[in-house]
This record gives C-alpha cells, sequence and structure tokens, in this order.
C-alpha cells in the first residue's frame, strides 16, 4: 500500500445558528476546566444522549465507507447527521480544527482531517466523532474496514477493540487510572504490538478534554484514584510496529514513522459503584 497523502481541504461547513456551540469554538483554546472529576446525576445523563448520538453518528458514517468515496463526503455525512439531531459537532473548530470527525486512515494514528483523497480498497479507516448536546460531549472512535482488508490489519483492529473493553472492564473505584493503561499494553504486548503514549484518553463531560489524563500504557505517575461518577474516554491507538510518529505540515495530522498501520477504538464511560457504564454503544 501507498502512504496516505494529504489532499485538499474542503471550506468548513456551517453549523445552524440554533445549535448551541461549546464556548471554545472559534477562540484559539478552551476554557481551562477547574471543577470536579464527579459529574452529577444530571449531567451524567445528559452524557447517556450525547454518547449515543455520538456512536450513532459513527454508525451512519460506518454505512458509507466503500472504496472510492472521499473523506470529505463522509464528513459532509457526518456533520449533516449532528445538525439534524440538534448537536453541535465538538471538534469544528476546536483549536482551529475545521472538520466534524477525524477520519485517520492506515498509518495515520489519530487527527486526520477529512479531504478529498478517496478511500482505496483494503483501507483500515478510524472514524472519531464527538458531539455536544445539551451541554455536554460524547466522544467515540471505531475502526472500519474499506473493501477487502488484509488479516493482520483485521486482527489488530480485533485486538485493539479487545483491549479497550479490558481497559474499561478494569476501570472500577478505588484502584488508580494507571490500571486501565497496564491492563491494555499488556494485552497488545502479547501481540507484538506498541501501544500509542503521547495521545491519551482523557476526562470528558461539560468539557470536551478536562485535564483528567488516562494512559492507555502502563506509567504509575498517573495515579488518580478512581471514583463513581468520573466520566472519561478509554481509547487505545495501537500500532503493528513501531508508535514513533511525525506530525504532518497541516498541524494535526499524527502518523507512524516506520508507516506501520494504527487502529483504535473509544467509548465514553462513566464509573458506577462496581465498575463502569459505556456510554457510547451503538444501538442495535
Ligand atoms: N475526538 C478526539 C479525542 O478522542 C479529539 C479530536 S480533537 C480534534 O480526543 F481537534 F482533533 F478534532
Ligand atoms: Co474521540
Ligand atoms: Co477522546
Amino acid at each position: 500500500m501507498s502512504p496516505v497523502r494529504a489532499a485538499t481541504v474542503t471550506p468548513r461547513r456551517p453549523v445552524p445558528a440554533h445549535i448551541p456551540r461549546p464556548e471554545y469554538v472559534d477562540r484559539p483554546e478552551p476554557k481551562p476546566y477547574q471543577g470536579s472529576h464527579v459529574q452529577t446525576p444530571d449531567v451524567i445523563e445528559r452524557m447517556r444522549a450525547a454518547g449515543k448520538l455520538s456512536a450513532a453518528a459513527i454508525q451512519e458514517v460506518g454505512r458509507n465507507i466503500r472504496p472510492g468515496i472521499t473523506t470529505d463526503e463522509l464528513d459532509r455525512i457526518a456533520h449533516q447527521f449532528i445538525c439534524d439531531h440538534g448537536a453541535y459537532p465538538s471538534t469544528v473548530g476546536y483549536r482551529g480544527f475545521p472538520k466534524a470527525v477525524c477520519t485517520s486512515i492506515n498509518e495515520v494514528i489519530c487527527h486526520g482531517i477529512p479531504d478529498t483523497r478517496p478511500l482505496e480498497d483494503g483501507d483500515l479507516v478510524k472514524v472519531d466523532i464527538t458531539v455536544f448536546l445539551n451541554g455536554v460531549h460524547g466522544d467515540s472512535c471505531v475502526t472500519f474496514f474499506c473493501g477487502d482488508v488484509d488479516q493482520e490489519s483485521r486482527l489488530l483492529a480485533e485486538r485493539t477493540h479487545e483491549a479497550m473493553m479490558r481497559g474499561i472492564k478494569a476501570a472500577r473505584p478505588g484502584r488508580q487510572v494507571n490500571v486501565i493503561g497496564r491492563v491494555i499494553e499488556s494485552y497488545a504486548r502479547r501481540f507484538g504490538y506498541s501501544v500509542v503514549k503521547d495521545y491519551t484518553g482523557h476526562g470528558v463531560h461539560t468539557a470536551f478534554h478536562s485535564g483528567l489524563v488516562i494512559p492507555h500504557y502502563d506509567d504509575p505517575r498517573h495515579d488518580t484514584v478512581i471514583q463513581p461518577g468520573m466520566t472519561f474516554t478509554v481509547e487505545p491507538m495501537i500500532a503493528l510496529g513501531s508508535d514513533a510518529w511525525d506530525l504532518w505540515d497541516d498541524d494535526w495530522t499524527v502518523a507512524t514513522k516506520d508507516k506501520s498501520r494504527v487502529a483504535q477504538f473509544e467509548h465514553s464511560i462513566v464509573i458506577t459503584d462496581s465498575g463502569a457504564e459505556i456510554l457510547t454503544l451503538p444501538q442495535v
């Protein structure tokens, strides 16, 4: 496969004026979040709706993935779907990001900008969507297969999903957040994969990225104790080869230096008294 290259990014799509937008839109950066990592029942209830919508938008994009469709067209579909449901696509105008979805193909780790590149048969397509609904964000990501994807990449995607689920199951009150990373990394290592360290999970609620960091690798410095009512993402990026990365000239797209393929899955979760509830499950 040839390396993924940047194509043309189309103009930003407007969001209808009646849809409430996050405070950070078109400002250089978000206001630092100063509140608690533990959310109120009201915020959590609103996050259930935002989470479901994020998952539904991803499924809508997934249904349209096929060789020949451009990631810009996928963005148009996602943008329309999110706005039609009365939500703001959280990434539009977030620190200058221009689109409603991150489309990260093959060796692109994350933050790929939708553009006029048509998808090719065999592409691994990570679709990451965050929506802002009723004052809270729901953030999730799925790795899709475009056409006929090689077995090595399929296994990578399956195992990345399994790694995320194991991380989520390890998230229980009283443990440090590092337990999530420890579980994910030890599973990924069994297969000789590497876990991306420089992009992490994060607290998510009224803030998109609250400042709470959820590592996907073992690092005891991340010693925040998990408590009921905490809401955060688990979103491992796992590479077939090395996780060393380069940033493209667009200042967003992150890709592996060795061009090895990467899979990613992401859920937003809330910690309960006994474990975690996933907020971003697609409704079957
Ligand atoms: N949704 C991504 C995450 O999981 C963040 C994307 S920010 C963007 O945290 F600006 F790159 F879109
Ligand atoms: Co995301
Ligand atoms: Co996230």
